[in-house]
């Protein structure tokens, strides 16, 4: 590990969460961006020389391996400490590739979401239909039946890429309402979440906004050092956010 760095409720680690998460206790829920499947990792370079609204280049060069040879670890990690929900984002193409890693597993699979991306970027060679959209599988991993704070809601989630609030920085950030909606719906005030691919933080970010514990990994120390000031600057404005997304 290479630092580790406390922020109100959130505690931030520099390093590889394979050799962290062991280290820590039982928590109550994994709400992680992971590495996409090699599939996208490969067709991010097609998006060379695209520029999104806010200047910033569509595409960077993805500086991380795709989920592919770790998804198992990955899956085995979480069996050992989480006690509640298991939600990780992955394309299309790997829903089944989580399912078949999850099934096994003392998590129970139960499906997988959609996050609809209305600004997603077109099919620039028009040669096929544009990318418009992301998946999250979702597993129960606590004892009994699972449970969830959104009744009989459909597992779709509407959300831009480019709003406003946008960082800037990662390649592939996550929105902060699309992770709000998702930890109203699946997670109560007063939980610990963790996400051991944090990134730039987005998860957590929306976690501490929302009045949850939250535990963030991230190898690269670029991304770690502007989550870290994502979350310190989000934890000066609790108050304004502590609202359904
Ligand atoms: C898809 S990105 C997450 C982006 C994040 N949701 C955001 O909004 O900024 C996955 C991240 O996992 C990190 N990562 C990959 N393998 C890792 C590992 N073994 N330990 C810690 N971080 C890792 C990568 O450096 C990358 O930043």
């Amino acid at each position: 590990m290479n630092a580790c760095v406390n922020i109100g409720s959130a505690t931030l680690y520099c390093g590889d969460s394979l050799q962290i998460v062991p280290t820590l206790g039982r928590l109550d829920h994994w709400i992680t961006d992971p590495p996409y499947e090699k599939i996208m990792h490969d067709s991010k370079s097609g998006m060379k020389g695209l520029v999104r609204p806010d200047g910033s280049h569509h595409w960077k060069p993805l500086d991380f391996a795709p989920i592919d040879e770790i998804r198992a670890d990955v899956v085995s990690l979480a069996s050992g400490n989480c006690d509640g929900w298991f939600i990780a984002f992955c394309t299309a193409e790997g829903v089944a590739r989580w399912a078949d890693a999850i099934n096994p597993s003392p998590i129970k699979y139960k499906r997988a979401c959609v996050w609809i991306k209305p600004d997603s970027t077109p099919q620039m060679n028009g040669q096929g239909p544009a990318q418009g959209a992301e998946m999250f599988v979702c597993g129960w991993a606590g004892k009994g039946f699972a449970r969830w704070n959104a009744g009989g809601k459909r597992g779709v989630y509407t959300h831009c890429v480019n709003g406003s609030e946008r960082d800037g920085l990662h390649p592939t950030e996550k929105p902060r309402r699309l992770m709000a909606e998702i930890i109203v719906d699946f997670t109560n005030e007063g939980q610990t979440i963790l996400d051991p691919f944090m990134g730039t933080g987005s998860t957590g970010v929306a976690a501490v906004q929302l009045g949850r514990r939250f535990i963030g990994i991230e190898q690269n120390p670029e991304y770690f050092e502007r989550a870290v000031k994502r979350l310190e600057q989000a934890r000066l404005q609790t108050d304004l956010f502590i609202e359904v997304a």
